[in-house]
């Protein structure tokens, strides 16, 4: 099966082109670089011992989209292509509806006229808005989104459902994520965050390696168990493999299905601050600053749906997941540009 991973020299999508190639799949990465560079694909080169066919072509441009479908015969495509920083699309919204909505309909358009009608949609769980109910399935009802990257997740989730609908020759799996950290045990690959980071992992690991000061506990006045931000973290490996597994769903001719990514288990700010230092021996100066705007208390999966209908459950624990982001992060203290 040859697959077209879009945005694969991102975060999630480099460690998910390792996983398709350790599992024999033919991958090839378009991405337009805005967000990454070549260097991670070179680096996924080295840990799989296999070549990835890279194109630099935006999903905008439709011309090279269909020159690069026209001479390789895709199966299916995952599509991780996107912008993805919650404060930057609140300061430039048009940006982000063009480049996630217009990009995602651009490549859809240009799928169907090569009758690849198989696609992975990378969602995300802020489409649960403040969720109606904990643990999260994904019965759950969609949410009132606090930013313009979550309305475009939302929104494209509604466009790929409205088209499966409409055609059922298409295959379309949408899987909303959780808060992916970690990286891969080489410490070769993993998050590298522009500027000042806005997750909290990245935060944490830049300032155990000093390029911070210290981290801001973004409020600790949230009704949870010590007050800090509840999160379901899952490493990206975990993440990466669950793609694995929606592959084999696109195999069944599954139509539309909708899976949580997640671990099942929440932990607060505080806990994953804990867990860092114990993983790691490093310690992590910290402030409780004001609550972010639009941050809410709680958000953890049920993983049940996952793992009944794909066979797919994370396997790595938290203390792991910070290890493995630390061992990126000193070993790349200014990621690829090491
Ligand atoms: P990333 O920024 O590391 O990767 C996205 C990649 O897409 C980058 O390499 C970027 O250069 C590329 N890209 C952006 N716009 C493009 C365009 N118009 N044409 C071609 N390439 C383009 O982000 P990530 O963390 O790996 O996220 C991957 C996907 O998962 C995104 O769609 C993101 O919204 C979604 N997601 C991420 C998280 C998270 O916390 N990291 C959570 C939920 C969902
Ligand atoms: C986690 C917790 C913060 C930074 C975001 C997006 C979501 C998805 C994942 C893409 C919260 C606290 C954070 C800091 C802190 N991305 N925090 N100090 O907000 O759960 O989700 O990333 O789809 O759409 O909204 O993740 O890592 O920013 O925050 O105290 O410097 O850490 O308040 O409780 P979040 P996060």
């Amino acid at each position: 099966m040859k697959i077209l991973v879009t945005g694969g020299a991102g975060y999630i999508g480099s460690h998910t082109v390792v996983e398709l190639q350790n599992e024999g799949y033919d991958v090839v990465v378009i991405d337009n670089l805005s967000n990454s560079c070549e260097k991670s694909i070179e680096r996924v080169e080295k840990i799989t011992g296999k070549k990835v066919p890279f194109y630099k072509c935006d999903i905008l441009d439709r011309e090279k989209l269909s020159e690069i479908m026209d001479k390789e015969n895709f199966d299916a495509c995952i599509h991780f292509a996107g912008l993805k920083a919650v404060g930057e699309s609140v300061q430039k919204p048009w940006e982000y509806y063009e480049n996630n909505i217009a990009g995602t309909l651009t490549l859809v358009d240009v799928m169907r006229k090569h009758n690849v009608k198989n696609i992975i949609f990378s969602s995300s769980a802020t489409i649960y808005g403040d969720p109606a109910f904990i643990p999260i399935t994904e019965e759950c009802p969609k949410g009132v989104c606090t930013n313009p990257y979550g309305w475009t997740k939302s929104m494209l989730e509604q466009v790929l459902t409205d088209i499966q609908k409409a055609d059922p020759e298409w295959n379309v799996i949408l899987l909303r994520y959780f808060n992916p950290i970690g990286a891969h045990k080489s410490g070769t690959i993993g998050e590298n965050p522009n500027g000042i980071p806005n997750n909290l992992m990245p935060y944490i690991t830049q300032t155990a390696v000093g390029k911070r000061d210290h981290l801001t506990i973004f409020g600790n006045d949230y009704d949870t168990h010590d007050g800090t931000g509840v999160r379901d973290y899952i490493h990206v490996v975990d993440l990466a493999r669950g793609h694995v597994k929606a592959l084999a769903k696109i195999k069944e001719k599954a139509g539309l299905k909708i899976y949580n990514l997640g671990t099942g288990t929440g932990y607060s700010v505080l806990d994953i601050v804990k867990n860092f230092e114990e993983a790691t021996g490093v310690k992590v100066p910290y402030e409780i600053g004001p609550r972010r705007p639009g941050d809410i208390a709680t958000c953890y999966a049920s993983a049940k749906k996952a793992y009944d209908e794909l066979g797919w459950k994370a396997e790595y624990g938290i203390k792991e997941m910070c290890a493995d982001s630390w061992n990126w992060q000193k070993n790349n203290p200014n990621g690829y540009e090491d």
